[in-house]
């Protein structure tokens, strides 16, 4: 009974039925694409394999097209049909107007969720502008300082809708340190246009977060779907058939929100199995910062809209401390060279950190020395210092991304003989054979 009454939800079947179709769908239609973006010059060297082939790039952009046209089937099963709320959410919308502006009651028409539709649509509004300018950069490479901000604009609509819904904006003060509370003389502030910014930096941080934490086959897609069954798996929990009565722990709108961040995920979760099909090690093809951005902007409106961005924080702690880990580089205290990913030794066959070299045109200056001598001292990076005028000065330092830190703190990844112990003829087959064995371990490392 209880499970027919989740499935009776309004909305769940439509999600589940596209969630069903995207993984297949993705995967022909990535199939079908690929050679035509090789074609046209959207190609890549796999960094980590030491050999020059080409891999096709940007297929994240048929993806998030899947995923764009998904979202738009499901616009008339859900608000087509004009009428479309349960019994108990319209029992309610009638009696009680303040329900967050969830349901809508304009126009007298109290049961159309119009504020959900706008939720929907503005959503839909923000991840396409992600889409276009992941694709403007893997066609332009856009420098940092331009393309840093631009996710805070195309944000603005969601916050907008945030906002008319009336979305909270009060955090819980911690209980530890204890002299907080007495400080501020509450348990709990409300910080009004200060969270707003705070949704606006989140969904920021998301955008840009997959893409530095990149360059290792499949890592892109594989983060992306982990978060987005972790945030999937939080939604369930409030899916109550009861919602709203007597007993339930959830209300109605606190189920909607739930029900319509699953809307966005479950079909992005699918679309993602699909592409991680051609993208896993060994990849076939790469997913571009099209991808990242897409799935950066997809978790975030499911977060905001769905009002959990505290929540959604948890869920990208790896990215957090990449991002953190990053910054000197991002802001160029330290100079940020195109490629951090970590370097293949041909000469010892290993994974070793890669390096951003300090020149005497371009020294290390006394903040960066800091920071990065606080760095050294976490055993996140490894710095080289040289002799100049008698002085020393900072030489190099490992690039700051967590997939260097872990190299730094477990040393090189060692090679491996095949299972049968046979070491394979010819140079770069050997390499190549043997380096995608370390670079699964460090995928490994990082999930
Ligand atoms: C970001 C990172 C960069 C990293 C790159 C790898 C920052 C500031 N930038 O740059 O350090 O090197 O992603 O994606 O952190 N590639 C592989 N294997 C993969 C995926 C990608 O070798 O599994 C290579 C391919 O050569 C591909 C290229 O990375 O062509 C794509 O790089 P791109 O996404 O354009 O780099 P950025 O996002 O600018
Ligand atoms: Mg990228």
């Amino acid at each position: 009974d209880h499970l027919q009454g989740i499935l009776l939800i309004p909305g769940l079947i439509p999600t589940l039925a596209l969630t069903s179709i995207a993984p297949l769908l993705t995967y022909h239609v990535v199939k079908a694409t690929k050679d035509a973006f090789l074609k046209k010059g959207f190609g890549g060297k796999d960094l980590l394999k030491g050999n020059s082939n080409k891999i096709p790039e940007s297929l994240g952009l048929p993806t998030s097209i899947v995923y764009c046209l998904l979202m738009c089937s499901y616009i008339p099963f859900r608000y087509g049909m004009g009428k479309s709320d349960s019994p108990q959410r319209t029992a309610r919308s009638l009696i009680d107007n303040a329900d967050g502006g969830w349901s809508g009651d304009m126009h007298g028409q109290r049961d159309f969720p119009h504020h959900e539709l706008s939720s929907y649509l503005s959503s839909l509004m923000s991840i396409l502008s992600s889409v276009l300018l992941g694709f403007i950069d893997d066609v332009f490479d856009i420098r940092w300082r331009l393309k840093m901000p631009i996710p805070l604009l195309a944000s603005l609509p969601m916050l907008v809708v945030y906002q008319a819904g009336h979305g909270g904006t009060s955090v819980v003060v911690p209980g530890w340190p204890t002299f907080l509370r007495t400080w501020l003389g509450a348990r709990v502030i409300t910080l009004g246009p200060l969270y707003h910014l705070f949704i606006l930096l989140v969904s920021t941080f998301s955008v840009h977060s997959i893409n530095i934490l990149a360059g290792i086959n499949g890592v892109e897609v594989g983060q992306a779907l982990i978060i987005g069954i972790s945030l999937c798996c939080n939604d369930v929990l409030y899916l109550d058939p009861r919602a709203g009565q007597p007993g339930s722990f959830a209300s109605v709108e606190l189920r909607d929100r739930h029900l319509f961040s699953l809307a966005l995920l479950l079909p992005f979760c699918g679309c993602c199995v699909g592409l991680l099909t051609w993208n896993k090690f060994p990849a076939r093809v790469f997913v571009g910062d099209t991808f990242c951005y897409f799935a950066g902007q997809v978790l975030a409106c499911a977060g905001v809209l769905g009002h959990f961005s505290k929540t959604l924080l948890l869920f990208f702690v790896p990215q957090l401390i990449n991002f953190a880990l990053s910054l000197p580089q991002l802001f160029g205290l330290v100079p940020c060279p195109r490629h951090r990913v970590p370097n293949v030794d041909l000469e010892t066959m290993s994974l070793h950190p890669s390096i951003a070299l300090f020149t005497e045109e371009r020294p290390a200056g006394t903040l960066a020395q800091i920071i990065l001598q606080i760095f050294s001292a976490l055993h996140l990076i490894k710095l080289e210092w040289r002799e100049e005028n008698k002085r020393k000065v900072l030489h190099s330092t490992t690039n700051l991304t967590i997939l260097n830190a872990i190299l730094v703190f477990r040393g090189a990844l060692p090679l491996q003989r095949d299972a049968s112990g046979r070491v394979e003829n010819g140079h770069e087959k050997q390499a190549t054979h043997k380096v995608q064995i370390s670079e699964r371990g460090l995928w490994w490392h990082v999930m």
